[in-house]
């Protein structure tokens, strides 16, 4: 049974998401053994304790850069002996010693098709106003893993929805979080533990199941 270690700092609905698959027995393999919060307020905080998940809050505002952040973020995920980190709406970049310790091991999800939309300052509603501004047609979410670069690890899984003339940010970000993140977020999170991730020449693939 793997570890599996949220990280958020907000909402916490793609929290939810995979308490709701791991309470519908959907994530084999794997069960949630920590969150991670860099914000003493998120709702995502009151998800986890309601479903009785450890949380610690360590807060992004106590630390004076990254690197520091980072540091005590490593320390934690070591204490919890995390084998899988999600990052779940975890507004904050962090540094290479935590990516370099766990290659292959933290995955991300964006709310929008890699490479399009995506990399430092891309986040939240504003990669749904960058949408609407730039008037593609369709639009969605990647789940990948995550490197040193902002979102330009290997893509584990996407899947998209049509952009219509009358979405807002606030309805397109809905739009996808409800019928993409919420559903390829737990299955990436299922297949990893299963180990049905395989990488060949730093791209991720999906083995066939049983
Ligand atoms: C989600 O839409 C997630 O994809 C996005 O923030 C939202 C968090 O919502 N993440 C990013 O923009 C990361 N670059 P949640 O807290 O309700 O899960």
């Amino acid at each position: 049974m793997k570890n599996i270690v949220v990280l958020v700092s907000g909402g916490g609905t793609n929290l939810q998401a995979l308490i709701d698959a791991q309470n519908s027995g959907e994530i084999k393999n794997g069960r949630i053994s920590c969150v991670i919060s860099s914000n003493p307020d998120a709702y995502a905080i009151k998800r986890a304790e309601k479903n009785s998940i450890p949380v610690r809050i360590i807060p992004r505002k106590e630390y004076s850069d990254s690197v520091t952040y980072s540091k005590a973020i490593l320390e934690a995920l070591r204490e919890e002996k995390a084998d899988l980190i999600v990052l779940a709406g975890f507004m904050t970049i962090l540094d290479e010693c935590v990516t370099r310790e766990y290659d292959y091991r933290i995955i991300n999800v964006h709310p929008s098709l890699i490479p399009s939309f995506c990399g430092e300052g891309f986040y939240g509603l504003r990669v749904h106003r960058a949408v609407l501004e730039y008037g593609v047609k369709v639009s969605g979410a990647t789940i990948h893993f995550v490197n040193e670069k902002a979102d330009a690890g290997a893509i584990i899984l996407q899947d998209t929805v049509k952009v219509e003339k009358e979405d807002t940010p606030e309805s397109l970000q809905k739009k996808i979080m409800e019928n993409v993140e919420w559903k390829i977020l737990p299955k990436a999170v299922s297949l990893f533990c299963q180990d049905r991730i395989e990488i060949v020449d730093g791209k991720a693939y999906i083995k066939q199941g049983d």
